[in-house]
């Protein structure tokens, strides 16, 4: 038996594992994670670690890890179905036996149902009557033409607890579709659903291939909460997504503009600018940066003008930077954002801010001169120590002579010595890389017993590349599809870790069938092996040097080692071939 990914998702998305490991280890806050004393191993101080951005754990005493399934398959002592079934049971979705497929109900009954009451809405919002608040709002205090309203499949749901429920059970919904897909609240008393949406007018929220997904409904005067969003569904998932990319998509081959509100996402399309998206109400996730890099090069962060949107801007910022887009930060005056700017100043000034943007650098430079009184010599200490932070961590040696030069003239400061103290920097950093990775090296190499891996004692460096290899496709989309689309070709036959070749196998099948996930893995692998992989993956996400690049460096090294651990003879003759290939490669 297998259960399908969304539903795995779900069960996990339901069991929060601070809240479940919670339950049977005391967990102490340390920065974003948490900590307690291991529960598999005897320990005084406390290693075992709870990360909830990832929803895992790892002890780094004994390399137990996982997620919220092999922490129960371990301390429930529970097979892979059992384990699933009892955190399905805890977060009371029922799986039933011909449902298995859909985790209850299947993403296109949401969507079916979704569209139904996105059309219920929109003819609430044109009804003379009905939809009057709604439409005076839309169009009166925010400006919107009707041609915008209809583009966007705005809608209005009316001040009632039961005309939606009422018009959805006409169209064959149950009171659980409706509560599952987040359209309906679920009365206390009765249990029967209710409206969720009231008095609000209506934004749809639309993925790439065009199906409803959710909706966010914003009040019309003052009250809170000024928005109120589906939460995560079988079909949608908030850090996933982004309001308006199903248009954008069609106009932002060079780039995209990132905004916070889904108003200022509407306003600009509305002036022309139709490469606009904002995110579904949180913090720019990874994925989300992940996806706009498989769809633009460059992305100008168009966030609101105040404190908030400033320091939101500067994590984007880096966020965006990490998937390899380039990033522009866009400065506005005299409007607190987007919408409000272009209906102040018009769409020809805000093409000019855009044209205008600062790069990274430039919005680093620029607040970071703020900050600091330059005629007192201190201050201009302090701003030039933190501008060289900021520069040696720029990979290219040409950037960072433009950055130094930018910066020296900036703080009226010799460039020479500005260069000096950025290369010291530099050459610090990548000292106590190296002493980290090799300190890495001799641990994985004292691998003796591993049971694990035990052929990883056999040829230490084909060990350290394929699990950088490994913790790469467990961890990152991008690498798992270059491998099946023949973009980086590497083989279960080029491992020399059984362990290995075997989890290379699964990964590589379930990313086939578009099933991937980790929690998936624990069907195939004991716990002990869940551990190994979820060590793997934490080393990868602690490390930012995790480009392409590094990934078909390491696919290279994986295969070199494994003809070099085979037979000598023909041997020779593959890595003749493979030096050949890469020079191919090179060129
Ligand atoms: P206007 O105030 O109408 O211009 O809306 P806006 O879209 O510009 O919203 P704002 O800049 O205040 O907030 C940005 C985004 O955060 C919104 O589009 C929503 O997605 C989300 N958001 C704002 N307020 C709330 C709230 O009260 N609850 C939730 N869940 N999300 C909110
Ligand atoms: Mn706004």
């Amino acid at each position: 038996m297998r259960f399908p990914r969304e539903l795995v998702e779900e069960i996990r998305s339901r069991n929060d594992i601070v809240e479940l490991i919670g339950s049977y280890v005391n967990l102490k806050r340390a920065g974003a994670n948490y900590n307690g004393l291991c529960p598999y191993h005897s320990e005084k101080s406390p290693s075992f670690t709870v990360f909830p951005a990832t929803q895992s754990f790892y002890c780094f005493g004994c390399g137990a890890g996982g997620d919220a399934v092999t922490f129960i398959m371990r301390s429930e002592n529970l097979d892979y179905p059992e384990a699933v079934e009892l955190l399905a049971k805890r977060a009371g979705i029922t799986i039933t036996s011909d449902e298995k497929e859909q985790g209850g109900i299947s993403k296109r009954r949401i969507y079916e149902m979704n569209l139904a009451a996105a059309k219920y809405f929109r003819n609430c919002l044109f009804d003379q009557k009905l939809g009057r608040v709604g439409m005076e709002y839309l169009s009166e205090k925010r400006r919107l033409s009707p041609a915008v309203i209809k583009h966007f499949g705005l809608g209005f749901a009316p001040e009632s607890f039961g005309s939606l429920t009422d018009h959805m059970h006409k169209q064959g919904f149950t009171d659980e579709e409706l509560i599952v897909g987040f359209l309906c609240g679920k009365s206390q008393k009765t249990g029967r659903a209710y409206d969720y949406f009231r008095n609000r007018v209506i934004f749809p929220i639309i993925n790439t291939s065009g199906d409803i997904i959710a909706f966010g409904g914003r009040v019309m005067d003052d009250s809170k909460p000024k928005y109120l969003n589906s939460s995560d569904t079988p079909g949608f998932k908030k850090s996933r997504n982004l309001f308006a990319l199903n248009y954008a998509k069609n106009h932002c081959s060079e780039r995209l503009i990132l905004c916070e509100g889904y108003m200022d996402v509407i306003a600009l399309h509305a002036a022309g600018f139709e490469n606009a998206v904002a995110t579904l109400g949180t913090a720019l996730t990874q994925e989300q940066a992940r996806m706009m890099a498989k769809y633009t090069k460059e992305v100008v962060i168009s966030y609101d003008s105040d404190e908030a949107g400033q320091a939101a801007t500067r994590k984007a910022v880096r966020m965006l930077s990490e998937v390899g887009l380039d990033v522009k930060i866009l400065r506005m005056e005299g409007a607190k954002d987007p919408d409000e700017y272009i209906k102040k100043y018009g769409a020809d000034s805000f093409r000019r801010l855009l044209d205008a943007s600062r790069t990274g650098f430039e919005f680093k430079l620029e607040s970071t001169l703020q900050k600091y009184n330059l005629s007192v010599a201190q201050d201009k200490i302090k701003a030039s120590a933190e501008m060289c932070e900021y520069i040696s961590e720029e990979w290219s040696s040409a950037a960072r002579d433009v950055y130094i030069g930018a910066t020296a003239a900036r703080l009226s400061i010799s460039p020479e010595g500005l260069k000096n103290d950025v290369e010291l920097l530099r050459k610090k950093k990548i000292k106590s890389f190296n002493e980290k990775t090799s300190q890495q090296a001799r641990l994985g190499a004292m691998g003796v017993g591993d049971k694990i891996n035990s052929d990883g004692i056999k040829n230490i460096k084909a060990k350290a590349a394929e699990e950088a290899v490994i913790g790469l496709l467990l961890t990152y989309d991008e690498y798992r599809d270059a491998i099946i689309r023949g973009k980086a070709e590497l083989s279960v036959n080029d491992f020399v870790s059984e362990f290995h070749a075997r989890v290379f196998d699964k990964i590589i099948e379930l990313q086939r069938e578009n099933q991937f996930d980790f929690s998936l893995l624990g069907e195939f692998f004991t716990p002990d092996e869940m551990g190994r992989l979820q060590g793997l993956e934490q080393k990868r996400r602690v490390l930012t040097e995790n480009g392409m690049q590094v990934f078909l460096q390491c696919v290279a090294t994986v295969k070199e080692e494994k003809i070099s651990s085979s037979s000598e003879a023909n041997g020779i003759d593959e890595i003749k071939r493979l030096l050949e290939q890469k020079r191919n490669a090179n060129k």
